[in-house]
């Protein structure tokens, strides 16, 4: 058998959610850097993007992701690949969320998720197929105490792989997901010193996750190599779960 480059990605498009930063930055990188050409999506465009085709886009706004995937389709754009990345965290014990803090978190991680996986699968289909992985969280698991609605949303994204992966596999489209534990970007920049020493001990490896550490198992997980992996959860936590 000829020595085949699995993690080459070259003439695939992969729309890379929550792109202007953080692990969606270091996911678009990487896929770009590996031969995908790569569609940034954002709520504003950075600057320097991490890739030359970059949009604005509410993943939130249904009517919004229904026209910016409709007009990427319309431009050669359609994906091969998608990483539902975006997310936000609005922490607080639960008798203190408010209605927003709530329904603002579940909009973005899990209703996002769901406009793009719904705006893809046809276009995937089409295709012959596809792969999207969801960036879910170790606190999808195991629920994290001050972040109910996030925990919420990430076990609810954790349960749509799955379902995802069922509805698509018959269409050569593979639905996976990443759990990573705590990640030094911004999302977690201004926790406290506690919260993150807590982290780092808990990790088996003592050390936090960088960005481009998630972005490895994006890559793996977008590529021929991963062809036979799907409705899997692949925790990026080093060890902090167990
Ligand atoms: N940092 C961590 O410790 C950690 C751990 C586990 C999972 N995650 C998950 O990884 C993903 C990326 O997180 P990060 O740490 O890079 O965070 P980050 O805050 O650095 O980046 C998040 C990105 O998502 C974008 N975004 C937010 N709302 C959006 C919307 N409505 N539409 C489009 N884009 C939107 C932001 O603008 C930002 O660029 C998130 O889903 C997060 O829940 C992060």
């Amino acid at each position: 058998m000829p020595r085949l480059d699995r993690l080459d990605l070259t003439g695939k498009t992969a729309w890379v959610t929550g792109a202007s930063r953080g692990i969606g930055r270091a996911c678009a990188e990487l896929l770009a850097r590996h031969g995908a050409r790569v569609v940034g999506l954002d709520l504003s465009i950075p600057e320097p993007p991490p890739c030359p085709v970059f949009r604005q886009l509410d993943v939130a706004d249904a009517a919004a992701v229904r026209a910016c995937t409709a007009d990427l389709a319309g431009q050669g754009l359609a994906p091969d690949l998608l990483v539902n990345n975006a997310g936000v965290t609005r922490d607080g014990v639960l008798w203190k969320l408010s209605d927003d803090d709530w329904a603002s978190v579940l909009r973005v991680n899990l209703d996002g998720a769901f406009y793009l996986t719904r705006a893809a699968a046809p276009l995937m289909r089409e295709r012959g197929g596809g792969a999207i992985v969801n960036v879910a969280s170790i606190n999808g698991e195991r629920g994290k105490f001050g972040q109910s609605n996030y925990s919420a949303s990430k076990a609810g994204l954790i349960g749509f792989t799955k379902a995802a992966a069922r509805e698509l596999g018959r269409f050569g489209v593979r639905v996976n997901a990443v759990s990573p534990g705590m990640v030094e970007t911004e999302m977690t920049a201004n926790l406290d010193a506690s919260a993150t020493a807590r982290a780092k001990d808990e990790s088996l490896l003592g050390r936090l996750a960088l960005p481009e550490d998630v972005a490895g198992c994006v890559l793996f997980l977008c590529s021929a190599l991963a062809v036979h992996v799907t409705g899997h959860v692949l925790r990026v936590d080093g060890g902090q779960y167990l």
